[in-house]
């Protein structure tokens, strides 16, 4: 007897019998009439949006007793008044799930006709299984795949790229893009350069594929990574590279670092540089910005970039007072307070803009959806 005697055999009909028993679900519906682009391809569209940050406010007060940096400095110096920090221990896969939940609210469909959940995370819960599947399952969105995407500040809107194109090609029809940090859990409390800045949250939005009538869609987006600037923003330890050891926890290695004065100066020019190609390529211009949405990583970051890009202030979507630097979680959280402060309307030309480790840059232009 061969060593694989012990297994058995079993006619190829019936495994097809197994398998329409593990995976009897019903057809997927027909793919919607969509609007096809020159060329050939679809029409891709927001058509849901939610946050969530947890509810523990923690004010510049703390940093005033804890590290000796005064409220006055840190709202003069970033703009931050207040950030929401989780309780020790909270998964960003919590965070990301009631997040995806209040953007599948109210959209009239069931978590299970996801096809695709990319969650954009530097604070995954674990190395693996990916984030994107432990939110899968909380949010019961059966038979849905995924996948977590590592571009830092950036990842929201390199998760919508990714998420577009998919939809644009017509190989799925809808996809949960996640955006969540819960930044306090690789924050150093002692270092004052950083601890002042960040913040918890997540943003999630549903993409899907355009009817034939719709024009509120996303138009165009430029994406860019450069890795020489890999250690000006950092977590070093934890990886391949480093991997966990008494040295990397005694050398503070798994926490953010960074040279804050090269960050600054490279996001204010990439930042402003990738809006202006992005405008050009598509025949727009700033006036025909209704809102400008950029990563919310220091006012006056923003404050230089609007000024570069001739954008008047209340072109400008800031939300840092109340969130700080939530990570890939600033541009749909500040989505959202932009629609809840009723800035947005149907139709409205919206300019996103984030920065992030790697360094990695990304510009996303769209028409509001309601
Ligand atoms: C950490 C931080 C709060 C420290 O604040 P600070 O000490 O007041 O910073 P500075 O005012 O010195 O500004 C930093 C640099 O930007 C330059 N800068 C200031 N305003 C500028 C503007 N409008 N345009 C271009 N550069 C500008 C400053 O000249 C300085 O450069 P220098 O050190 O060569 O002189 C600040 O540097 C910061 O927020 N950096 C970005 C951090 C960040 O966003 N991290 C996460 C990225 S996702």
């Amino acid at each position: 007897m061969s060593r694989l005697g012990h297994i058995r055999a079993y006619p190829a009909a019936s495994l097809v019998a197994d398998e329409t028993a593990v995976h009897a679900e019903p057809e997927p519906a027909p793919l919607p009439v969509t609007k096809s682009q020159p060329g050939g391809f679809l029409n891709a569209r927001m058509s849901g949006l939610g946050a969530y940050a947890p509810p523990e406010i923690r004010t510049n007060n703390y940093f005033e007793r804890t590290v000796n940096v005064s409220d006055e400095w840190i709202v003069r110096r970033t703009g931050i008044r207040e950030r929401r920090i989780c309780r020790p221990g909270t998964p960003s896969s919590e965070l990301a799930a009631e997040a995806g939940r209040r953007a599948i609210k109210g959209c009239g469909i069931s978590p299970a006709e996801i096809d695709v959940i990319i969650v954009a995370t530097t604070t995954p819960d674990m190395i693996f299984p990916s984030t994107a599947c432990l939110v899968q399952h909380k949010l019961e969105c059966r038979g849905a795949w995924g996948f977590d995407l590592s571009a830092a500040c950036s990842g929201f809107l390199f998760g919508m790229q990714v998420a577009v194109q998919f939809i644009k090609t017509g190989g799925l029809q809808r996809a949960l893009v996640i955006g969540v940090d819960v930044m306090s859990s690789i924050t150093d409390y002692s270092d004052p350069s950083t601890c002042i800045l960040f913040g918890d949250g997540a943003g999630a939005a549903l993409i899907e594929s355009a009817d034939e009538q719709d024009d509120c869609v996303f138009i165009d987006s430029l994406n860019e990574g450069d890795g020489s600037w890999a250690n000006s923003l950092e977590l070093p330890a934890g990886g391949s590279l480093h991997p966990a050891s008494h040295e990397t926890v005694a050398r503070k290695m798994h926490f953010v670092r960074q040279d804050g004065g090269a960050i600054f100066k490279y996001s204010v020019c990439r930042l402003a540089q990738l809006c202006q190609r992005l405008l050009e390529r598509n025949n727009l211009t700033m006036s025909d910005v209704k809102l400008f949405v950029p990563h919310q990583g220091n006012m006056r970051i923003m404050a230089a970039v609007a000024d570069r890009l001739h954008l008047r202030s209340n072109q400008v979507m800031v939300n840092i007072d109340k969130f700080g630097n939530t990570g890939a979680a600033t541009i749909p959280l500040a989505l959202q307070s932009a629609v809840d402060e009723h800035r947005l309307n149907r139709g409205d030309l919206v300019l996103l803009a984030a920065v992030g480790a790697g360094m990695t840059v990304g510009a996303t232009l769209l028409r509001w959806f309601h």
